[in-house]
């Protein structure tokens, strides 16, 4: 494994790196007080490609690694997540899922406008009833020979209300368990389809998190994923490449916060010299750093297995399960570094500690990628 990043692997993670001091960082206090959507941010993050990063160019994408994916990630994290999770459920949920798995109509109708980031998607597994119990779906799809009739809750959608193009997991047949489970492409717009309001969250104010409603939604058959039954397989699958991205979020939040840190800790000065001269703080660097570098070198690695082709289920659960729990340990530091400081908006570190959390809870919390490394090394 090479330990070093090619000439367009860091052109793009300085573009990505430029893009978020100028362009991210400017408003996003604001936007996390206001929980407001980061739209225009969003729209230029499209144009310049990073909607459609690993997407072939055929279909509109910018053909690029996962690699570069994660770099991207790791870059806009460090200053708002609220923004690169709209960025990797684009990326990882829903262009992926559909480029590796959906029909030539569907990729020329859908995947598209996704790709090119005129449109923007969003994965609707979890439920009310349903979150880590991925199979116990309770939405339903019923064959009605040429279409679906849709009905049932989805909670806690990312892009659940900006989303033009929805993945909708339902069951078609409740006998046959994970087997009787596919995946629809939801139009917004489509007769008995509700958005409800928007969910006020803790952290990542910015994004928008709704629940959305499906009352006899009259879904085409032709707008249906894969054979009949993959649609389990479908959401594992394309969930194993999205853990790779909020890990790469977890990552870059983590080293936003430490970053932060050390700039203060090297600049306040207390008993006479700056604070980062204090072995109590000069530790917590030292900790910080290492944990930071071990997150990175397990996120780079399930990045570069996936695009050697080869299997990164565990590698990406491990990458997860050890980013997000750095980010949330290195938060909570760069937060009592900064003291009095570190508790007010003004200084990042508070709504970084914030948007830390999430990232051990969406696609698949920490529990689940627990019991996905277990069974990959039991079995
Ligand atoms: N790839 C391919 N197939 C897989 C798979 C994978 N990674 N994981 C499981 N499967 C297959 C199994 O092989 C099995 O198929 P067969 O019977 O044909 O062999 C089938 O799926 C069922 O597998 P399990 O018996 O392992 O299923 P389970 O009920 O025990 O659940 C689980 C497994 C890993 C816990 C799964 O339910 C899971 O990942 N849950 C978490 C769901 C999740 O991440 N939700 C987050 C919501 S999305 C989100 O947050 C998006 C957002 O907006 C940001």
């Amino acid at each position: 494994m090479l330990f070093q990043l090619n000439e367009e692997q860091l052109m793009i993670r300085q573009a990505a790196r430029d893009f978020a001091q100028t362009e991210l960082k400017p408003g996003v206090i604001e936007r996390d007080e206001h929980q407001k959507f980061p739209a225009e941010q969003v729209k230029k993050l499209g144009e310049l490609g990073f909607l459609g990063m690993m997407v072939s160019e055929k279909y509109n994408g910018s053909g690029l690694d996962a690699l570069s994916y994660v770099l991207v990630m790791e870059e806009l994290s460090k200053v708002d997540a609220s923004a690169s999770v709209v960025v990797s459920v684009n990326n990882s949920l829903v262009c992926f899922g559909l480029e590796a798995y959906g029909s030539d109509f569907q990729k020329e109708k859908y995947l598209k406008p996704l790709a090119a980031g005129e449109k923007i998607g969003a994965f609707c597994l979890s439920e009310p009833e349903a979150g880590s119990d991925a199979t116990s779906q309770q939405t339903t799809a019923e064959d009605k020979g040429d279409h679906y009739l849709l009905n049932g809750t989805k909670n806690w959608i990312t892009n659940g209300g900006t989303a033009s193009t929805y993945l909708v997991i339902a069951q078609t047949d409740k006998s046959l368990r994970h087997k009787g489970i596919n995946a629809f492409i939801v139009e917004k717009g489509m007769e008995g389809f509700t958005v409800g309001p928007k969910e006020n969250k803790m952290g990542i104010r910015g994004s928008d998190t709704h629940s959305l409603m499906f009352n006899d939604v009259k879904v085409p058959k032709e707008n249906r994923i894969g054979e009949n039954g993959f649609g389990f397989k479908f959401a594992m699958k394309t969930l194993e490449g999205g853990r790779i991205g909020i890990a790469a979020q977890a990552l870059g939040i983590a080293a936003g916060a430490y970053e932060l840190a050390l700039d203060y800790a090297k600049q306040r000065k207390a008993f006479g010299k700056p604070i980062a001269e204090h072995q109590a703080i000069a530790f917590k660097l030292a900790d910080m750093a290492t944990h930071i570098e071990a997150a990175r070198l397990l996120v780079y690695k399930a990045a570069w297995l996936k695009d050697q082709g080869q299997p990164y289920t565990l590698a990406g659960s491990m990458a997860k399960l050890y980013a997000s729990k750095v980010a949330m340990e290195v938060t909570v530091e760069a937060v009592q570094i900064h003291g009095g400081y570190g508790f007010v908006k003004e200084y990042h570190v508070e709504r970084l500690m914030r948007d830390a959390k999430i990232t051990q809870i969406y696609e698949g919390t920490s529990e689940i990628q627990k019991m996905v490394i277990s069974r990959e090394i039991i079995r």
